[in-house]
């Protein structure tokens, strides 16, 4: 298992396909944090989630620094500006995500709204989110930096995913088999697309 030096930095500056995909990624969380989170954050959980309103809390509090500093991470590791502060943004990445993740874990097993069916696409983003997660810490600990920015990336389009899966809950009040097929698609789907982008990169421009 060989370390492999800093790859050089490939972002071209100007409209480019990434950073346009980046900067739209960050844009569409605003509607959605305004709309679901900022709510749920300033009592709303304890209406729609009397019984585990502290977990959701937790998790929504917890989700918000997880998206913030994996955007910032993310933007350091590819301009290279401020770059000497990428490891400190990273860990908070990590560790506000693992928080973020092992709580919407926990609260899909319970299962507290008794719909299994949201529970399973939940829960399973959740664990994928894990594992994409140690995967891109354990590769960054090993030096192995190409790895560690692919799993990095499936990391951060999978926290992005939140997005569509709060859209999902506002139908059918969350509860019906459509908003859970629709989860499953909302994160499957920019999972996928994101993984032929990565490997279509990876063969275009090979680590060192
Ligand atoms: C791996 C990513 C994520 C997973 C698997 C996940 C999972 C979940 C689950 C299962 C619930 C519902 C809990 C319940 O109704 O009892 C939930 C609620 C919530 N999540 Fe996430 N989440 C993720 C990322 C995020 C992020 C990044 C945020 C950003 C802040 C966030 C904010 C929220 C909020 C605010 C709620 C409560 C919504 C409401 O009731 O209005 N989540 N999440």
């Amino acid at each position: 298992m060989t370390s492999q030096a800093w790859p050089p930095i490939d972002h071209r500056p100007g409209f480019t396909m990434a950073s346009v995909l980046f900067w739209l990624a960050v844009l569409s969380t605003l509607p959605v944090l305004w709309l679901n989170v900022m709510p749920a954050l300033g009592g709303g959980a304890r209406q729609g989630h009397a019984d585990h309103s502290l977990w959701i809390v937790l998790h929504a509090l917890t989700g918000l620094l997880t998206l913030a500093s994996g955007f910032v991470a993310l933007w350091m590791g590819w301009t290279r500006r401020g770059f000497e502060w990428h490891r400190h943004t990273g860990c908070t990445y990590v560790g506000a995500g693992m928080t973020m993740a092992f709580v919407a874990l926990f609260l899909a097993i319970s299962d507290p709204h008794r719909s299994p069916a949201n529970g399973l696409a939940t829960g399973t983003l959740a664990a994928v989110w894990l594992v994409a997660t140690s995967m891109g810490w354990r590769r960054g600990s090993q030096k192995r930096w190409r790895s560690h920015q692919m799993w990095m990336i499936r990391s951060m389009v999978l926290t992005w995913t939140f997005v569509f899966c709060r859209l999902a809950q506002q139908l059918e009040g969350f509860d019906g088999l459509l908003p859970a097929l629709g989860i499953w698609l909302f994160w499957t789907g920019p999972l996928a697309l994101a993984e032929a982008g990565l490997q279509w990169w990876n063969r275009r421009q090979p680590a060192a």
